[in-house]
């Protein structure tokens, strides 16, 4: 098994990133570590300049999420942790694997569809081609589990087309360059939404910082989020069929069970019947409980500069020498000279 994952340095990483995703990597990383395999976790810094940036933002978020990710239990000693930018074969990959994709397949890309809106002759061309580079990140290490968030899952499918595709192109059947990678999706937490709109996602480019619990956020700033988040009127049901129509209520359930390892059922066996007047400090408590050590090492991990660097930098070797052969594979499958 070959685990590969990554995350865009924008912004700082939220509830969404780590209940859909980060904490996903960590015990996949705890399995691996039993069953042999081998996890590769990155800084999508080449991802991040396809939408206007400020560099040196983009840096500083770059250490910063390194130690967001560390504080969370990514282990740089057991995982392959590194930035896309220092190594060279993601951005190889993706001009290789541009004769294959085709446009048609990245007019669908809904992500392309929602960041490009009206102003599609205003985008980057990276905007565009970005789900091809996310082809690269993954096909490079011949990943065979790709622990994402729901809004990814397109992105995935994308990729393992691509990589079909190559394989039935360029190669002998019995000898395909790719492996098709296989997304893996927490039914739990697979779509954290808004704390303050039930039916738009958490996410780093949300202008209202109401709107996400930032694991940077102080223990109080984090529970005035919740206790702030919108809600209804209504009582809790007491099981998730009672939320239909109530994203809000959903969502703050939601989080609530992921963060307790129980299900939204369970949650409502023990909230059914009760208001948001005693849902929301209980929720607050459990979201201050869970973040709030992962937030401590944070903060300690962030101003440690030079480990971090270090960390990046043994990272990227390691993940330069285990993409160099399938990026040789793929040179050689196009019939291009390459000494
Ligand atoms: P990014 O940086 O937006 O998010 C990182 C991870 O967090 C998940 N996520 C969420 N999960 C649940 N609820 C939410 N509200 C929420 N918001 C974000 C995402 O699904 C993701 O798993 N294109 C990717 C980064 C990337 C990548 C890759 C991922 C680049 N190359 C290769 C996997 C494999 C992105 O922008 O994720």
């Amino acid at each position: 098994m070959r685990v590969v994952s990554g995350i865009q340095p924008t912004g700082s990483l939220h509830l969404g990133n780590y209940l859909g995703a980060i904490r996903n990597w960590v015990r996949m990383q705890d399995e691996m570590a039993q069953d042999g395999g081998q996890c590769l976790f990155f800084l999508a810094d080449l991802h991040a300049i396809s939408m206007p940036h400020v560099p040196a933002d983009l840096r500083a978020s770059t250490l910063e999420m390194t130690a967001a990710l560390v504080a969370c239990g990514v282990d740089p000693a057991r995982s392959v942790l590194f930035n896309q930018a220092q190594v060279p074969a993601h951005a190889e990959l993706q001009w290789l694997l541009g004769g294959t994709a085709r446009m048609g397949w990245m007019n669908r890309m809904t992500q392309w569809k929602d960041k490009a809106g009206k102003n599609r002759e205003g985008q980057s061309v990276a905007l565009f081609t970005y789900p091809v580079l996310q082809a690269a990140d993954v096909l490079l290490y011949q990943a065979t589990h790709v622990p994402v968030g729901e809004d990814q899952k397109q992105h995935l499918e994308l990729a393992r087309d691509i990589a079909q595709k190559f394989n039935n192109d360029f190669c002998a059947a019995d000898a395909p360059v790719f492996t098709l990678p296989e997304p893996i999706v927490p039914p739990e937490a697979a779509r954290i939404m808004s704390l303050r709109d039930g039916s738009a996602k958490m996410s780093k480019s949300d202008p209202s910082d109401m709107s996400r619990i930032n694991l940077a956020d102080d223990p109080d700033t984090m529970s005035k989020k919740v206790k702030k988040a919108k809600t209804d009127p209504e009582p809790l049901p007491s099981d998730v069929a009672g939320l239909e129509g109530r994203a809000d209520a959903l969502n703050l359930v939601s989080i609530y069970a992921a963060l307790a390892g129980i299900s939204a059922d369970a949650v409502l066996t023990q909230y059914g019947g009760q208001g948001f007047g005693v849902f929301k400090p209980a929720l607050a408590d459990l979201v201050v409980d869970v973040l709030g050590p992962i937030r401590q090492r944070f903060v300690e991990l962030k101003e440690d500069r030079e480990s971090l660097d270090a960390i990046l930098a043994r990272g990227a070797a390691r993940a330069r020498e285990i993409g160099g052969p399938t990026l040789k594979a793929a040179y050689d499958a196009l019939g291009l000279i390459r000494g």
